[in-house]
């Protein structure tokens, strides 16, 4: 360990070796990875028509609700070049290109690029989707950019990272497991893979929040403190659609994945929670003042969040998207 007044250039460096040894536990190799293609018909196949039929029939019964979410998320993860863009501009971290660090954001990108893909080619494929409208809220999406509020600061990105991951692990998954009730074994398959890449990122960067806790624990607490006040935003809070004002777009689908139970206030609640045991919050030493309010705030905040997220209601406002016909 090094000393607790290191600064974070310090800490992201003495990290270095720990970063390589998550890479290769929590990343896959191009080898050991699926590919869209294994997972989607083959049109070089004779029976590709037929295939492509039993997937529209399939997709058929796939509620509004389910496809809109769908949509927006895979608009989300098409929206990939903001976020790798967004991980390289994280201060005090070595940026040379040998550096385990600036692997692993080539790493991840490389296997986050295969969600979008998938997803998009899928959508595609059912012809249940104004495909022009989808890549316009794409185009806008990336131009538009987010603001995730983390300063640059590697402790907040990494706390944001920790908190993101594991709600698209979770989302996905609900996902899946809907597509499955409604009868599109396929689509259930689809997100089940994607969930699971999103999983093995969850724990990558729980482990480096955990890790800087150990070198910093008090700038590491008052980060996640810092992070907790502000909220967690979606990447995608600016989308939008074609000829839609800015934020509406985004609040009719964040009310359709409340509807449907893919991610909630309560989810949100329930992640944080799950931070806090994993980052083991109440056993950390090191703290100043400051640094044990930070600890107070956030221990206590998932039970204040439960109890509005308890009060609230699922939203009900039906809303036509321009994405699906
Ligand atoms: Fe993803
Ligand atoms: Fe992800």
């Amino acid at each position: 360990m090094i000393t607790a007044i290191a600064s974070r250039v310090e800490v992201m460096k003495w990290m270095e070796d720990f970063v390589q040894e998550k890479m290769t536990e929590f990343l896959k190799s191009v080898e050991d990875s699926w590919q869209p293609a294994d997972l989607l018909p083959d049109a070089r196949m004779e029976n590709f028509f037929e295939e492509i039929k039993n997937l529209q029939e399939r997709a058929r019964d796939l509620s509004y609700d389910l496809l809109a979410v769908l949509v927006g998320d895979t608009i989300t993860e098409e929206a990939l070049p903001t976020y790798e863009s967004w991980l390289m501009s994280i201060k005090d971290v070595p940026s040379n290109e040998d550096s385990p660090w600036m692997k692993w954001n080539r790493a991840w990108t490389a296997e986050e690029n295969r969600h979008g893909d998938l997803l998009n080619k899928y959508l595609y494929l059912t012809g249940r989707i104004n495909m022009r409208e989808m890549e316009a809220s794409t185009q806008y999406l990336i131009a538009d950019g987010f603001d995730l509020q983390t300063d640059n600061d590697p402790y907040r990105a990494f706390v944001y990272t920790s908190f993101q991951e594991t709600a698209t692990n979770l989302s996905h998954r609900r996902v899946a497991q809907i597509a499955k009730k409604q009868g599109d074994g396929m689509l259930a398959k689809l997100c089940g893979y994607v969930a699971s890449d999103e999983a093995r990122h969850a724990k990558a960067y729980k482990a480096f929040v955990g890790k800087i806790f150990e070198a910093d624990p008090n700038e590491m607490m008052l980060a996640f403190e810092d992070m907790m006040r502000k909220k967690i935003v979606m990447p995608a809070h600016y989308m939008r659609e074609l000829g839609v004002d800015m934020g509406k777009t985004f609040g009719h689908f964040t009310d359709a994945a409340q509807r449907i139970n893919v991610y909630t206030a309560l989810d949100y609640t329930d992640i944080l929670k799950d931070l806090v045991k994993e980052w083991k919050l109440e056993t950390v030493t090191g703290l100043n003042d400051a640094g044990e309010r930070a600890r107070d705030y956030v221990i206590a905040l998932p039970d204040r969040l439960r109890r509005v997220a308890e009060r609230m209601r699922s939203p009900q406002l039906e809303y036509k998207f321009r994405w699906i016909d």
